[in-house]
């Protein structure tokens, strides 16, 4: 054998020797792929990051008899949000080893930040997070995840993606088909000059940007125009801040056609309004987003006439809680952004989705 030969065949032997060593690498890393029997109804719209849900400086988190999970709740007093809370506490009881320490921002981000700085001194295994905001919160993700903790986002993103995964349904389509309903709806009802008002989310948080961005293309998408948006006014998510701003709607346009509230209870503060200022709210639409099956959330109201279309928005929290066993115990690298299915809640479909989420005129 010459040398040259001698040399390519050594060559080879260490190049395969140093892929081998790479491959075992990337498997061996501890962390495991997600299936697809794992996704419970939810889709994949970013997929894993290879080196896992922690960077890759992190080892695979410890396996306890033990876990506490830190829950930092942007604003319990919402139901939405009461809510996600009791979802995520029924969900946990299914796994003994999880305790979960819920903490309540009340709608004040420098006290989110705050309160999960406590979370990481006191020490959590993993953090699910609903952030009030995305830019004030970003940071303190980051520095959790930074430091090895795994950290769940649900329902409003951050604006990087420094954390495991997030979990949420999709804001814009929602908005899309409530724009699209609310078109089909004035040219079903005659509305040809069909005047619209809005009652946008707070604005720092992603899902009032997409709620209002889908809804404009869903207008186009049904033959209308985004002019046909006459009023739109911020009231935060909340109910007391509806009832001013759909006043002022109502007071300087009393012909509005469509009432549209980024979520119910905004929505309900709209109707309110509406019947306080002398309208005829049968002759308006008023749309929200939620549709929870309590007896005061939107699928009852859309069973008894006030509002009239909403779309269940899913919480996630019982998706979180099995994402988190699946990270902690059986380290599995779960999917970046998980897309959660959502519901259309109209007089046609109500009964039908009552039943299904067991609201108190269920059949
Ligand atoms: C509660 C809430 C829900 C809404 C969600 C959007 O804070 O306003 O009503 O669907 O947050 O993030």
């Amino acid at each position: 054998m010459n040398h040259s030969i001698r040399f390519r065949i050594a060559a080879l032997v260490l190049l395969s020797l140093a892929l081998t060593l790479l491959s075992v690498v990337a498997q061996d890393n501890g962390w495991t792929a997600y299936d697809d029997s794992m996704m419970a109804g939810g889709t994949v719209k970013t997929d894993a990051r290879p080196e896992g849900p922690l960077p890759a400086n992190c080892p695979v988190p410890a396996v306890k008899d033990h876990y506490v999970i830190g829950m930092s709740q942007a604003n319990r007093a919402e139901p939405w949000r009461e809510a996600m809370d009791s979802q995520i506490l029924a969900a946990s009881k299914a796994y003994p080893e999880f305790e979960v320490v819920f903490q309540d921002a009340a709608q004040d981000n420098a006290k989110q930040v705050t309160q999960v700085e406590n979370l990481l001194t006191q020490g959590i295994d993993l953090l699910i997070i609903s952030p009030n905001e995305a830019a004030p919160l970003n940071d303190v993700v980051k520095q959790a995840w930074e430091s090895c903790i795994p950290v769940i986002v649900l329902d409003r993103n951050l604006v990087d993606p420094n954390y495991s995964m997030f979990i949420g349904a999709d804001n814009v389509a929602i908005g899309e088909a409530a724009g699209e309903y609310a078109a089909k709806w004035c040219a079903d009802n005659g509305r040809t000059d069909c005047k619209i008002a809005e009652i946008r989310g707070l604005e720092g948080a992603p899902p009032a940007k997409d709620r209002g961005d889908g809804f404009r293309q869903g207008l186009v998408a049904g033959g209308l125009s985004e002019s046909n948006i006459i009023f739109s006014q911020n009231a935060d998510w909340l109910r007391e801040k509806a009832v001013p701003a759909a006043a002022a709607a109502f007071q300087a346009h009393p012909d509005l056609d469509v009432l549209y509230g980024h979520n119910d209870p905004m929505a309900e503060g709209a109707y309110i309004a509406a019947g306080d200022a002398g309208i005829d709210v049968s002759k308006v639409l008023f749309i929200g987003i939620d549709g929870l099956p309590t007896p005061d959330g939107g699928i009852m109201s859309v069973l008894d006439g006030r509002i009239g279309v909403t779309f269940v928005y899913p919480t996630g929290g019982k998706q979180a809680v099995d994402w988190a066993h699946l990270i902690l115990t059986q380290h599995i690298v779960p999917p970046k952004w998980v897309v959660l299915p959502f519901d259309t809640i109209s007089p046609d479909t109500a009964q039908e989705i009552c039943n299904k989420f067991q609201c108190p005129k269920a059949q």
